[in-house]
């Protein structure tokens, strides 16, 4: 195992640090309150090739790997997890899928929209009565007469980008089959939806504890019309092409979490070092040390779960087991660590006049959505055999 970065990988991680310094960081915190969708940053962030990072140059992608694109949202996610869920929606949610799943015809019509930031991606899974239990959709989509249009009919909830997205990954019911025991199984499946497309339309806006800059909307589909072309994949397959999405997703929110702890972690060591309290700095009473020491071996630890992950995905392993293990450590790393983070800091810690009230509001949803803890759970524990 190689632990060291290439030298490319080395120069992309310098470019996303300064883009984050100097980008990212000075309006995080008015896209927190604002509830602000930072979409120069976006416009930003698209001619840097970062809306397409381990695409292949053909499809408009920067050719770089998945590596390179896990420190891109751990970059932006120390300094605004809004900034970096935006980019891991869109990549893995969105881009991703088309490219694993589509036609040539779909790669080279959307991937180099996607990637060149012109368009912006979502993922529309969730459904009211579908969170965790996935296979519990309500959307329908029936071929029309003719046999030349789908038509699609339900709603979605808690979609992160909706409200800026033009494309949407949209997963629904095509059917039904008995299976071996003579149940009735529905069949999935899995579209491509503009948010130009006649009958869809973007719902309620949904007001969050963190990451508030990140658009998180409901999608309504009210007989609405989609080419028969648009269909990802195979007819009945949309469930494991949204399983195999999500996959990806996890290891995108397992680096925004990261990020997070790592971001929240520079806010102490800084602080502690300024603060003095009983005559001396705070950084040099022992409870400081220690808890700064759990902090940070959590973190490396993290860490090095996420890049195997990432690492995994990039060399075509299987990395169901290691998304749902980065996603679930790294997500708990992140909300202890930025918890301990507003502690240290005090009173002050709770006050918006500093960040890491902010991160451990954006660390919390680490834990909830692309699968929460427990959700990830299940995942590692079936694969030891105790299902
Ligand atoms: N890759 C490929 N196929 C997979 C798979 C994977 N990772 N996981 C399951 N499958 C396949 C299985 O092999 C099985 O196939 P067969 O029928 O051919 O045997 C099929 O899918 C069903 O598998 P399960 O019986 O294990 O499925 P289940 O219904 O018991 O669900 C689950 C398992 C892990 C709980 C799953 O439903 C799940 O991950 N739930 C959470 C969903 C989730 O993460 N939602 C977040 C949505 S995105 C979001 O948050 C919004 C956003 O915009 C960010």
């Amino acid at each position: 195992m190689d632990f060291h970065l290439s030298k490319e990988q080395e120069m992309l991680r310098k470019m996303y640090q300064d883009f984050a310094e100097n980008e990212v960081k000075p309006l995080a915190q008015q896209v927190d309150e604002e509830e602000m969708f930072p979409e120069e940053t976006v416009k930003k962030m698209a001619k840097l090739g970062m809306m397409g990072i381990y695409f292949p140059k053909e499809y408009g992608g920067a050719g770089a790997d998945v590596l390179s694109y896990v420190m891109a949202v751990e970059e932006m996610s120390k300094v605004c997890g809004t900034t970096g869920v935006i980019i891991s929606a869109h990549t893995s949610l969105c881009a991703n899928p088309i490219f694993e799943h589509g036609t040539e015809e779909q790669k080279k019509y959307y991937l180099p929209k996607l990637c060149s930031g012109e368009w912006i991606g979502a993922f529309g899974l969730t459904e009211p009565g579908a969170g965790t239990d996935a296979q519990g959709q309500q959307t329908t989509a029936v071929l029309d007469e003719k046999g030349e249009n789908w038509i699609l009919n339900g709603s979605k909830i808690f979609i992160t980008n909706a409200g800026y997205a033009n494309v949407f990954i949209i997963i629904a019911i095509t059917g039904s089959h008995l299976d071996r025991r003579g149940r009735k199984v529905k069949d999935i499946s899995a579209f491509i939806v503009e948010r130009t497309d006649k009958g869809f339309s973007v719902g309620k806006h949904e007001k969050k504890m963190g990451i508030r800059g990140s658009s998180t909307c409901e999608l309504i589909m009210e007989d609405c019309v989609i080419p028969k072309d648009r269909l990802l994949g195979q007819v009945g397959k949309g469930f494991k092409i949204a399983m195999q999405t999500l996959d990806g997703g996890r290891i995108g929110i397992a680096a925004q979490a990261l990020g997070l702890a790592e971001g929240a972690i520079q806010e102490v060591v800084a602080y502690t070092k300024e603060r003095v309290q009983f005559g001396r700095r705070i950084s040099q009473f022992q409870n400081t040390q220690f808890q700064l020491a759990d902090m940070q071996a959590r973190t490396e630890a993290a860490k090095w779960l996420v890049y195997k992950a990432a690492m995994d995905k990039q060399n075509h392993e299987p990395y169901t087991v290691s998304a749902a293990t980065a996603k679930l450590f790294a997500a708990e790393t992140a909300s202890d660590v930025t918890r301990r983070a507003v502690q240290l800091f005090g009173g002050y810690g709770y006050t918006r006049e500093y960040p890491v009230e902010r991160m451990m509001r954006d660390a919390k949803i680490t834990e909830i959505y692309e699968g929460t803890s427990e959700v990830q759970r299940m995942v590692i524990s079936g694969n030891m055999g105790v299902k």
